[in-house]
């Protein structure tokens, strides 16, 4: 069966690149008050798609940016459902002048779509909400429920989305969740993810003086708060880059012989990470491989950091605070609640005299999550995989963070697959975001195997 549908999708190929292209270039990006109308009408856009395809559809409230729910019940009470879930909002697109091409103009260049929100999440959504289509458009009868909720929010750690799920679990109840918001490990090697670290996100604020001082007058008789908060901050983590915080690793589990043969299958090197970033060598806890380093030890990093005069020419201050944001990703087990207060006990025993510490919390910690991997709906994902890419599915513990995952796991109790279709390399959070053509079609086909094999 899945053969005709997926025969089919590729007569739309066009069609369905044109869909994509038309969704990219609504800037839904969250977190800028500026784009509220292009979030609400990435939404509309999402709603009026998902009906067109022949699903039930609507836009719901949060309390924050507007969910898009669907659905297609039509299989019949004695089939599996599936939730789809994926999220329209996307990062901010800065710096601007960074990107080759508009990031809310998408173009293909060489066989891949540039643009924000290509790979991370809208194409990625997209394959599935394809497949669907695919199955409805030739009145091949879908073999399964199937349920959409993309949100809008993901991209702030977004606070609406857990209280929707609770006060919705009816609405949601389903067989399986599957989610497309990771990547391949390489084209033709697909992984599903069994792992997610979490993430704790807070600011801190050192400060020295009630407001900025002339340095000249006073410079050697005050603490100077950024040099506080940099000595501070660099007592953080030894020269090896181990975390030095008591207690930060106490949680944190020992793998299985399983999965320490996984990680070995994994096709992921120091070059690779060198050339994806640009660095001229990678540095990370001694010990660990970079896949352990990436999915199964929890990190510290400093993400901003700033204080007195950055503008142009020289200004001499002697700054009143200094200021960094700081976040964490935890490994399953850590609480980040305890984590939370180990890293603020211990940076405010390191504070010297003349010198108060304030913090405040960003994002409520998520703890990381673990994921059944043999459940019969996690290996129906395994198979359609590994006849779309051609080989199994290597299972991962993935360094990023899907919070939506814990609360899919605390209120709807039901199996997570974690299949992602883009790439490591397409410049997700960064300019020049893109997702190859390639990936887009396979995505495709492999939820079309996916709905099949369940
Ligand atoms: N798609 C990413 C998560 C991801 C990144 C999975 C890389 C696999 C590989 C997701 O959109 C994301 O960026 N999540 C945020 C969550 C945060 C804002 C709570 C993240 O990980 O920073
Ligand atoms: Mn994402």
């Amino acid at each position: 069966m899945s053969d005709l549908v997926i025969a089919y999708a590729q007569q739309q190929r066009e069609k369905y690149l044109n869909d994509l292209i038309e969704y990219l270039a609504i800037p839904s990006v969250s977190a800028q008050p500026q784009h509220k109308q292009d979030v609400n009408r990435a939404a509309a856009w999402l709603c009026d798609h998902l009906r067109v395809i022949g699903m039930e559809a609507r836009v719901m409230e949060t309390g924050g940016h507007p969910v898009v729910y669907a659905e297609w019940l039509s299989a019949g009470a004695n089939r599996p459902t599936v939730l789809v879930y994926g999220h329209y909002d996307v990062q901010p697109a800065e710096p601007l002048d960074l990107w080759r091409s508009d990031p809310f103009a998408a173009v293909i260049r060489d066989g891949v779509i540039y643009g924000r929100g290509s790979s991370d999440n809208k194409g990625q959504h997209m394959a599935h909400i394809k497949a669907v289509e695919s199955f409805l458009a030739q009145k091949t009868p879908l073999p399964v429920n199937v349920k959409f909720l993309i949100e809008g929010e993901e991209e702030i750690g977004g606070p609406h989305l857990g209280a929707f799920i609770a006060a919705n679990k009816q609405l949601l109840a389903c067989d399986v969740i599957m989610i497309s918001d990771s990547a391949l490990l390489a084209p033709d090697q697909p992984s599903l993810l069994y792992a997610l670290r979490g993430l704790l996100y807070f600011e801190v604020e050192a400060r020295c003086a009630a407001h900025d001082l002339h340095s000249g007058s006073y410079g050697g008789n005050v603490q100077n708060p950024a040099m506080a908060l940099a000595q501070i901050l660099a007592r953080l983590k030894d020269e090896h880059g181990h975390i030095t915080v008591p207690a930060f690793y106490d949680a944190v589990r020992v793998l299985d012989s399983f999965e320490r043969a996984e990680i070995a299958r994994i096709p992921m090197s120091e070059q690779q990470i060198m050339a994806e970033s640009g660095a001229s060598q990678v540095f990370g806890e001694p010990g660990y491989n970079v896949a352990e380093r990436m999915g199964a030890r929890p990190t510290l990093e400093i993400n901003g950091l700033w204080s007195g005069y950055t503008g142009e020419g020289a200004k001499t201050v002697l700054p009143a605070t200094a200021h960094a944001k700081i976040s964490c990703r935890l490994v399953p087990h850590q609480n980040p609640a305890e984590i939370y207060k180990s890293v603020v006990e211990y940076m405010q025993a390191l504070t010297p005299p003349g010198v108060s510490l304030s913090f405040k919390v960003l994002q409520e910690g998520t703890r990381g999550t673990l994921i059944d991997r043999d459940a019969p709906q996690i290996q129906a994902a395994a198979r359609a995989a590994q006849a779309t890419y051609g080989k199994a599915p290597i299972y991962v513990l993935e360094g990023g963070s899907i919070p939506v995952v814990n609360d899919f796991q605390d209120v709807l109790g039901k199996p997570i697959a974690l299949l992602g279709f883009g790439l490591s390399s397409d410049n997700i959070h960064a300019p020049d975001e893109h997702y190859p053509v390639r990936c887009y079609e396979k995505g495709i086909e492999a939820s079309i195997r996916f709905l099949t094999e369940l």
